[in-house]
């Protein structure tokens, strides 16, 4: 049975703050808060599983009050997009190995791309490159 996480880890940067808090954020989903001034955020594979833990993506908040959905591929290579579902603008969440939207139903693959509406456009996607250890997000903002 996989533990249903009930702490919200605080990080800025590169470094772990480790506080503990009531979960507030995306649905259950586990959340790291970052600051992307520039547009680009990264995260320490280190840290990014001992966030996400037996969860197939983790919230990020950015601060833009759309968090961005970080997950691991099968290849070990990494995905971003946004939480903003394209139907009604509900914030869609990791369920299995979909992103669905608890809304209307709508659900996405790790691509962003539409498995199911009443959504019909993708999320918004965002580059993440693994490099040096960590996955770095480039917002493009
Ligand atoms: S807002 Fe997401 S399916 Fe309607």
């Amino acid at each position: 049975m996989i533990a249903r996480r009930t702490f919200l880890r605080v990080s800025a940067g590169t470094f772990t703050a480790g506080v503990l808090a009531p979960l507030t954020g995306c649905g259950g989903v586990p959340m790291l808060v970052r600051h992307a001034p520039a547009g680009r955020f990264s995260i320490t594979l280190t840290e990014y599983r001992a966030t996400a833990g037996d969860e197939s993506a983790i919230a990020v908040d950015v601060g833009s009050g759309w968090p961005v959905l970080v997950g691991e591929r099968e290849d070990g290579s990494f995905f971003a997009l946004s939480s903003k579902c394209t139907h009604q603008a509900c914030r869609v969440r990791p369920t299995g190995g979909a992103l669905v939207c608890p809304c209307h139903g709508s659900a996405f693959d790790r691509e962003g791309s539409v498995l199911r509406g009443p959504a019909q456009r993708s999320l918004a996607a965002y580059t993440a490159t693994v490099r040096d250890a960590a996955v770095h997000v480039e917002l493009g903002q």
